[in-house]
């Protein structure tokens, strides 16, 4: 493994930092690799066994998911050349807020499943107390993670201050919570009061919200972990404005998925939404229409690409958008 990475490893002479940092340039494979030891480590150290409640965090954080906003935070860190420690550290917060939101959105009072990552949900082996709080502290964990995990890498104070308020904007009442409680109140048997132009607006600010803001804030991270102040302010709109049609697109296909996928490949179970008459893409457009906005979307999003005009390694964006357009029905 170590003499196959040596290829792509590039090496900063005269460095004190740790072997994280100095490797800038790997495929979607090794970043993963990367991104789930460092995980396993922090939440070893973060979350101690034994404990009830942090094995009910282990049990979640630790699952197999598809770390997409980890692996778009390290992408856009490798694609702008950032510093891959603290992309590390903003991986790992991100997938702490990202494994919260679905211990939360799968509880009964939500839309009660029972599986989740191919596992039955947290609540139906920790109990409902212990998901609530399992949640509840990854949640809280985040923030406290990244300020401890910062300072210690003497990352600049005021830079602290920026990731950490944006982040807590992302998942917080104007946020994540915010398109969560949108979907809970836009139930689509009861919106024949609404036109259909009035409801497509709801629904795009639902997943702009509920979805859109936290994978927005993984980009907009990768970035961040650029320590030239001057070229984070160059790019940040640019990389919000990707960042919330790649948000838009994973929900859209996400509502096609539970359509047209099954159990296995899921690993959650499948049409759930109508069950719980979600207001979704499938619900206004079908499937066909929703599949025709994701290709649009995907469309726009290679666009913005093109438009960074930076000669960066963008391999493992590119990766990601692509596996997306896999995703969507022929
Ligand atoms: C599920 O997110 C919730 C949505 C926002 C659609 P993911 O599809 O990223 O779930 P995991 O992390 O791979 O399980
Ligand atoms: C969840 O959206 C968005 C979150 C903030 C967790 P969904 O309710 O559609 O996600 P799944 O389908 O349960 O993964
Ligand atoms: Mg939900
Ligand atoms: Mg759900
Ligand atoms: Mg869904």
């Amino acid at each position: 493994m170590l003499i196959s990475l040596l290829g792509k490893l590039k090496f900063i002479p005269c460095t004190n930092k740790p072997l994280e940092a100095i490797i800038v340039s790997m495929d979607f494979n090794q970043q993963s690799v990367l991104f789930e030891n460092f995980l396993v480590e922090k939440t070893n150290s973060y979350f101690p066994l034994p404990s009830l409640i942090n094995e009910a965090v282990h049990y979640s954080l630790l699952s197999e998911g598809k770390r997409i906003r980890p692996l778009l935070c390290l992408g856009f860190a490798q694609a702008f050349s950032g510093d891959q420690d603290q992309a590390l550290r903003f991986a790992v917060a991100i997938e702490m807020v990202h494994s919260y939101s679905l211990i939360h959105d799968d509880l009964p009072a939500m839309d009660n499943d029972d599986l989740r990552r191919g596992r039955p949900t947290n609540h139906k082996v920790f109990g409902e107390a212990h998901a609530i709080l399992s949640g509840d502290s990854l949640l809280n964990m985040a923030p406290e993670f990244l300020l401890k995990e910062l300072r210690l890498l003497q990352v600049d104070p005021n830079k602290i201050i920026d990731i950490v308020a944006l982040l807590m904007e992302a998942s917080g009442h104007e946020g994540m919570i915010k398109g969560q409680s949108l979907d809970m109140q836009y139930q689509a048997k009861d919106l024949s009061r609404f036109d259909n132009e009035s409801l497509k607006s709801i629904l795009s600010n639902i997943h702009k919200l509920k979805t859109g803001a936290l994978i927005t804030w993984s980009c907009i991270a990768g970035l961040h972990s650029h320590d030239d102040t001057q070229f984070v302010q160059k790019y940040k709109c640019q990389v919000k404005s990707i960042g919330q049609r790649i948000g838009l697109l994973f929900q859209i296909i996400d509502d096609i998925l539970d359509v047209t996928s099954n159990m296995q490949d899921l690993g959650k179970t499948p049409g759930k939404d109508q069950q719980n008459s979600k207001l979704t893409y499938t619900h206004l457009y079908g499937v066909q229409g929703a599949t025709a906005i994701a290709k649009e979307l995907i469309q726009e999003i290679y666009q913005d690409l093109e438009g960074f005009k930076i000669n960066g390694d963008w391999q493992i964006i590119r990766q990601i958008i692509d596996s997306l357009e896999e995703k969507l029905p022929q």
